[in-house]
């Protein structure tokens, strides 16, 4: 009881927003991305979606966030260079911009922190950022791109990491139903949503899922009333902090366009909405809700899904004589 009443005070922790009325809400509407640099944005697409940057010439940034499909690959865990298994599910890119840091651990700080890690990963891109640059730099029309961008072609890792950065930058869903309920128009949801969204603020699930990406704001603990039970080996901020008091906190994930996002949790468990909603309601907050309140949720959280970034898909230029060859099953 003590637990849940200082969960739903950290509610009231400050958002600045335009209107009263929608400040005085735990949620804020999520503003469109204003991009500050259109040639890096479009570097940065091109390399999101470059297999080459991978050791086998197959796995891109997009393989495991699916901008078709939310941002995410809609596995329980990845599959990464040689199908290898990965040990935790892998997050939507979309509004990852918002994130307090990025990972579900928070080991890194910042999305450029972020990119470099896959690429190097064995188990996923297996490559190294010397490799990677050096496909890049042996293709003419790269090198012009960042001569472009960045003053040299003269590739480095640094430029590749801030080029997909700015264009994750802009993969923000603004135009939820939701934020339109938000911003006044209460036609934009229904009974059952406005009752699901009550009953969201009430339970004291906003003391942690909150401010425009409804999450990622916090590191928490999963399984804060009862133990999470999974066959996953991560740790969460343990891992990154060694302080046993951070044993199982993770990133808060957000829940903007969950409904696209399944299957739920770091280990993937949850298969669907309705699961995920049932398990948070009992673990951290020691709720059973009944089926109707379930529904109500579940039909709120799918208002949160806003509009997929539009993209025109990148052309990439194509390998030359001096690119080296990937390298699929080795
Ligand atoms: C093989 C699948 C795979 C590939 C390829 C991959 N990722 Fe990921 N990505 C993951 C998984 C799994 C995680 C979560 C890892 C963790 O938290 O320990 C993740 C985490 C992230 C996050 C953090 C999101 C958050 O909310 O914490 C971002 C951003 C991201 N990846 C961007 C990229 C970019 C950019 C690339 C290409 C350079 C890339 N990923 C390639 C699977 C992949
Ligand atoms: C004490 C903090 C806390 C509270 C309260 C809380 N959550 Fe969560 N929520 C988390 C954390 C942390 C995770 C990620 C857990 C993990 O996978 O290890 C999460 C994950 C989720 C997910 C899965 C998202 C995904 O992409 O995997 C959903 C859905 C969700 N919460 C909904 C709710 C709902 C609905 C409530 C209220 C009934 C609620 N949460 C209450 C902290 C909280």
């Amino acid at each position: 009881m003590i637990m849940r009443a200082l969960i739903i005070s950290l509610l009231s922790v400050g958002t600045i927003a335009a209107s009263p009325a929608i400040a005085a809400e735990p949620i804020q509407p999520i503003e469109a991305a204003k991009p500050k640099n259109e040639n890096m944005v479009e570097l940065g697409k091109m390399l999101f979606f470059d297999p080459r940057l991978s050791k086998s010439g197959f796995i891109s940034c997009n393989s495991c966030h699916n901008l078709s499909m939310g941002g995410s690959d809609n596995l329980p865990s990845s599959i990464g260079h040689k199908w290898h298994q990965g040990p935790i599910n892998s997050p939507t890119v979309l509004n990852s911009s918002m994130n307090l840091a990025q990972f579900w651990d928070g080991r890194a700080k910042d999305l450029k922190d972020q990119a470099g890690g896959p690429i190097a990963n064995p188990g996923e891109m297996a490559f190294s950022h010397e490799l990677a640059v050096g496909v890049l730099q042996s293709i003419p029309q790269y090198r012009a791109r960042f001569k472009e961008v960045f003053g040299s072609d003269k590739i480095d890792i640094g430029m590749v990491t801030d080029a997909i950065a700015a264009f994750e930058e802009t993969l923000v869903t603004p135009g939820s139903r939701f934020d339109k309920w938000l911003k006044g128009d209460k036609t934009a949801i229904n009974q059952t949503e406005l009752e699901g969204y009550k009953l969201f603020k009430e339970t004291g699930c906003t003391g942690c899922h909150n401010g425009a990406a409804v999450g990622g704001a916090s590191f928490q603990k999963m399984g804060v009333l009862e133990p999470f039970e999974t066959q996953s080996k991560a740790e969460g901020r343990f891992a990154v902090t060694g302080k046993e008091e951070d044993r199982m906190f993770f990133k808060v994930p957000t829940l903007r366009n969950v409904e696209l996002t399944y299957p739920y949790f770091h280990d993937g468990s949850a298969a669907t909405l309705a699961d995920a909603v049932n398990t948070m309601g009992r673990i951290q907050l020691g709720r059973n809700f009944t089926k109707d309140e379930n529904a109500k949720i579940v039909a709120f959280l799918k208002t949160l899904t806003g509009k997929q970034p539009e993209l025109t898909l990148p052309i990439l230029p194509p390998s030359t004589k001096d690119t080296p060859r990937p390298h699929p099953f080795d």
